[in-house]
């Protein structure tokens, strides 16, 4: 069973594409907002029934319910609202978390937990370090929405399809994000050989700044955060070795212990395989050094 904790738009969207995915049989939405995962899963269920796929889905308010689950993902919280940043999340959601994560312990204690709720880096440190759990059995969801994002300005930018695009997009989730021109291609053609540097830099900056706008907008970010959820439980799921950018707690790697940010690892059923250190330069280390850096100055004032 994979249950999703938090049952919101993003909660809601996870729960949908993980059922078209037929990544279980069984879909199970938690929240204490009563009847609001109940009204989702009834409404997916319909969906599901037309289209004739055979995946149960549950709402329920009851954290017992979530007995046997192989993976949680957690998205409960308060989301970013327009004009602030995910760090200004961080006093409300980190007891959230907590708490949330005490009912994994307790219901799921084999589980894959998979944080999402903002702000992320700090949010899968308060998991990891709460659950106890080995650290490749909590990594959180960040890089895999923001490198979708990149993907799509690439397109735009080159007119290439999509499905030719590889991006890479590591560090926080959040003001130091980190996308790779480097290691991102056409076709394994690298990028910075296609496109002048100043574009690059348009694209960089845009991949970093585009979900505040997506938030002004419509007031949440939605489709993207709930498909790159159920593509990280897919590779999970069906074993599939994915290279995907993860919120990982580092013991060493990247010269860094005691801190959780976002880098790319091999994801299949054990969760986090393997932890890939890219050959960073000094301009895009030094950014990746600050987004260490915010994320440590926001963990040392949360109470574990
Ligand atoms: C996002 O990037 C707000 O972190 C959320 O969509």
């Amino acid at each position: 069973m994979i249950t999703i904790i938090g049952s919101g738009k993003v909660g809601g969207d996870a729960a949908l594409f993980s059922a078209l995915k037929k990544l279980d049989d069984q879909i199970l939405l938690l929240d204490v907002a009563k009847g609001l995962p109940q009204g989702e899963a009834i409404d997916i269920n319909h969906m599901l029934s037309e289209q004739g796929i055979d995946v149960e889905v549950k709402g329920s308010n009851d954290f017992a319910d979530m007995k046997g689950s192989n993976i949680v993902v957690v998205v409960a919280g308060s989301g970013r609202k327009p004009g602030m940043t995910r760090m200004d999340l961080l006093k409300i959601n980190a007891s959230v978390v907590k708490s949330v994560v005490e009912n994994i312990k307790k219901y799921a204690d084999n589980s894959i937990i998979i944080p999402v709720t903002n702000p992320l880096d700090p949010m899968a440190f308060v998991t990891y370090k709460t659950s106890g759990f080995e650290r490749s059995r909590v990594f959180g969801m960040g890089g895999m929405l923001d490198l979708s994002r990149f993907k799509q300005f690439i397109h735009e930018a080159t007119g290439y399809s999509r499905n030719s695009i590889s991006a890479l997009v590591i560090g926080e989730h959040g003001e130091n994000m980190l996308p790779l021109p480097r290691f991102s291609s056409i076709s394994g053609i690298p990028l910075p050989s296609l496109l002048p540097k100043e574009k690059l830099d348009e694209l960089v900056l845009n991949t970093k700044q585009v979900a505040a706008k997506v938030i002004e907008l419509k007031g949440a970010t939605v489709h993207a955060p709930g498909n790159a959820i159920s593509s990280i439980v897919e590779s999970v799921v069906r074993d599939r070795k994915q290279v995907i950018p993860i919120a990982t707690y580092l013991d060493g790697e990247y010269g860094h212990s005691d801190v959780t940010i976002g880098v790319p690892a091999v994801i299949g059923k054990s969760g986090v395989e393997k932890i890939i250190e890219l050959e960073l330069n000094d301009e895009e280390r030094k950014i990746f050094e600050k987004g260490i850096e915010s994320v440590k100055g926001a963990i040392s004032g949360i109470k574990i």
